[in-house]
């Protein structure tokens, strides 16, 4: 029987391929799976949690928020960050090859957020959300009084920033203040929601291949 004049070509004639990918779709989504868009995919492979980044730039000092970071390399201690030429603190990152990593606890969620929404080359974000800038020992940008951890970094390796504006930090000193921990950190949805930190579940005892990391 031949087609309706009407009917589109690519109704009338399936690649092999094409037949094969349909079959294989077919078995995925009778798995109780559908299809998620590519460039949502972040909203999935949700990165570590949400961080301000603190640079100083001719003596001036900037805070913005990332959600995009990861540690790389346990020694040396490599952590790696997205921070895109769209950031005042690209160009200070650029210049300066440094910065501090400071993690809120989810209370201070608001203000980082609205630190996050605006650039260094308007305003003072520390003086307009009310952050305390503390010395640092390793590096000239300010840690963050108010966050529970901060980690002074130099600039390891940025030969992935031209593709991807990743930057491979290492971190040279590292500051913990638990009584500041609160509710723990917090973490972007990559939608504009965020989560907070959920029940904590102990399988130390299965970690058998990697005890070294299991020790205090
Ligand atoms: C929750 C959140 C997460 C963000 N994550 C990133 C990120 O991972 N990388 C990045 O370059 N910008 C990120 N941004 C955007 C910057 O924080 C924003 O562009 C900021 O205004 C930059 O400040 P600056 O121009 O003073 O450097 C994020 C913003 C928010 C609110």
């Amino acid at each position: 029987m031949t087609d309706h004049p009407h009917t589109p070509k690519t109704a009338r004639v399936q690649s092999p391929a094409r037949r094969a990918s349909n079959a294989k779709s077919d078995i995925v989504a009778a798995a109780g799976f559908s299809e998620f868009p590519l460039d949502r995919v972040h909203r999935l492979i949700e990165p570590g949690p949400v961080i301000m980044v603190s640079t100083s730039r001719g003596g001036r000092p900037n805070l913005m928020t990332n959600g995009f970071n990861m540690s790389v390399v346990h020694d040396p201690p490599i952590l790696a960050l997205v921070v895109g030429p769209w950031d005042y603190s690209y160009d200070a990152l650029r210049e300066t090859r440094e910065c501090v990593i400071a993690i809120p606890s989810i209370d201070l969620a608001t203000r980082v957020v609205d630190v996050g929404n605006v650039s260094g080359r308007d305003v003072d974000k520390w003086k307009r959300f009310g952050f305390t800038p503390l010395p640092a020992i390793t590096v000239a940008p300010p840690l963050v009084g108010e966050c529970f951890a901060n980690i002074e970094c130099r600039v390891a390796d940025d030969r992935l920033v031209a593709d991807y504006n990743l930057w491979l930090l290492e971190a040279t000193r590292v500051w913990l203040a638990e009584s500041k921990r609160g509710l723990g950190e917090f973490h972007h949805r990559g939608d504009g929601t965020f989560s907070a930190n959920g029940e904590t579940i102990d399988m130390k005892r299965r970690m058998t291949k990697w005890q070294a990391l299991v020790e205090d």
